[in-house]
């Protein structure tokens, strides 16, 4: 590589068009569910959360399209395309819509992939001599060769290891080693650039990088992702003026009242004071960093808007938001009335259940800014479940 590398620059092949037989299973392995996501996705945002990674193609069969597209709802930059009977022609598929100069090609099956790994295999492209680079591991156990019924000569491992993905190649020499492809039907890519006569760089792996093969690994995977899973519990305060002349929405819901709250954004304090929670429990700043008062585009804004971004950051963080619990304070209007419209509106908004969210409300028995009528109060508690993402 003579240039340097830009942003984006890199293209992604996720190949989930296997049948997964060796893993059993109802469906194919690719999409299983891992701690509560499917494998796909997981593997899927590993790439994009990459910024050097500019487009993903996924390779399907073309009968599990629309079940991949649904798994992977919501990620821009992807591109869908069916694979073929090898997991070769499902790579070579893949090559065929790309137009980086860096390709990466990954396994479906790998969902557990170190950002660590991606930095070592783009290092390693600033070698000018290397067609492509791939991760690797070492071999742990005593290997031998075996007959049908005996063991036979050991193998010296020392001298072996165990080849993972993604592996990273100029586009242009992959393209030329998968065209007119004569040898036996590669397991990998990086073996096919070497008999094409590109030199292919090692670098280190990842434990958690290996392949879901056998009905077992997806268990262990899960077991993993159990280990580097944490509760995290934020809070969020809000107060706003109650004024004349101004609509009064609260919790997402409009409600007929003779004063509305006065604010830069439609002044929503129970939404507000949710936003704030989330961005708190996954340490996200508050919502004046996200929405500064001072922008002119958030100028009546409907708070929606801030929850909704709260809840997508959550979602990039590999987090999953298990409980919201709002008090809003205030003498007048009445809150019971409205409060399962809220709840309803609040789940919606974030894609939750209602039973994963509590609207509650109090006065303050006429006493202080609340008790006077001068304004409305909320304060709110977030409690999310994070799944941190292998280094
Ligand atoms: N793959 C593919 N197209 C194929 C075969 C495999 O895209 N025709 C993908 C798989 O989905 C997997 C990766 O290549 O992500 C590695 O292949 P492998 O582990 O062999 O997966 P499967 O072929 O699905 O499994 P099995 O061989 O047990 O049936
Ligand atoms: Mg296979």
């Amino acid at each position: 590589m003579t240039a340097p590398l830009t942003l984006s620059s890199i293209a992604a092949i996720v190949l989930a068009a296997g049948k997964g037989e060796r893993a059993g299973g109802t469906a194919p392995k690719q999409f299983a569910p891992l701690a509560g996501k499917p494998v796909l996705r997981w593997s899927v945002e590993s790439l994009v959360r990459d910024p050097r990674i500019g487009s993903v193609v996924v390779v399907t069969r073309p009968d599990s399209r629309d079940e991949a597209v649904t798994i992977l709802k919501g990620i821009t930059g992807l591109t869908f395309v069916d694979g073929g009977a090898t997991r070769r022609e499902s790579v070579a598929n893949g090559l065929a819509s790309i137009d980086s100069d860096l390709v990466m090609v990954h396994d479906a099956a790998r969902p557990l992939l170190p950002a660590s790994v991606l930095d070592r295999l783009i290092a390693a492209m600033d070698d000018g001599d290397l067609a492509g680079a791939t991760p690797a591991q070492p071999v742990a156990d005593t290997l031998a060769a075996r007959d049908d019924v005996a063991l036979g000569t050991v193998v010296d491992r020392s001298a072996l290891v165990r080849i993972q993905t993604p592996q990273i190649f100029c586009t242009d020499v992959l393209r030329a080693a998968h065209h007119g492809w004569q040898g036996e039907e590669p397991t990998d890519d990086a073996q096919m650039v070497r008999h094409a006569g590109g030199r292919v760089g090692v670098v280190e792996g990842s434990a958690i990088l290996d392949k879901i093969t056998w009905p077992d690994d997806l268990a262990r995977l899960a077991a993993q992702v159990g280990a580097n899973r944490r509760t995290a519990t934020g809070m969020g305060f809000d107060v706003h003026r109650l004024v004349s002349g101004e609509e009064l929405w609260l919790g997402g819901v409009q409600i007929a009242h003779d004063k509305g709250l006065a604010g830069h954004s439609d002044a929503d304090v129970a939404l507000h004071a949710l936003t704030d929670a989330i961005l708190g429990a996954i340490g996200a700043g508050d919502i004046g960093v996200h929405f500064p008062p001072s922008d002119p585009q958030w100028r009546g804004a409907r708070s929606d808007r801030f929850l909704r971004h709260a809840g997508d950051l959550v979602a990039a963080a590999n987090g999953a938001i298990q409980s919201l619990d709002v008090t809003i304070i205030c003498e007048t209007p009445k809150i019971g009335p409205y409060r399962e419209a809220m709840r309803i509106r609040i789940a919606e908004i974030l894609e939750m259940s209602v039973t994963q969210v509590s609207v509650k409300a109090t006065t303050t028995e006429g006493l202080g800014y609340t008790g006077r009528g001068e304004g409305i109060a909320a304060q709110a508690i977030a409690t999310i479940q994070i799944t941190e993402t292998p280094k």
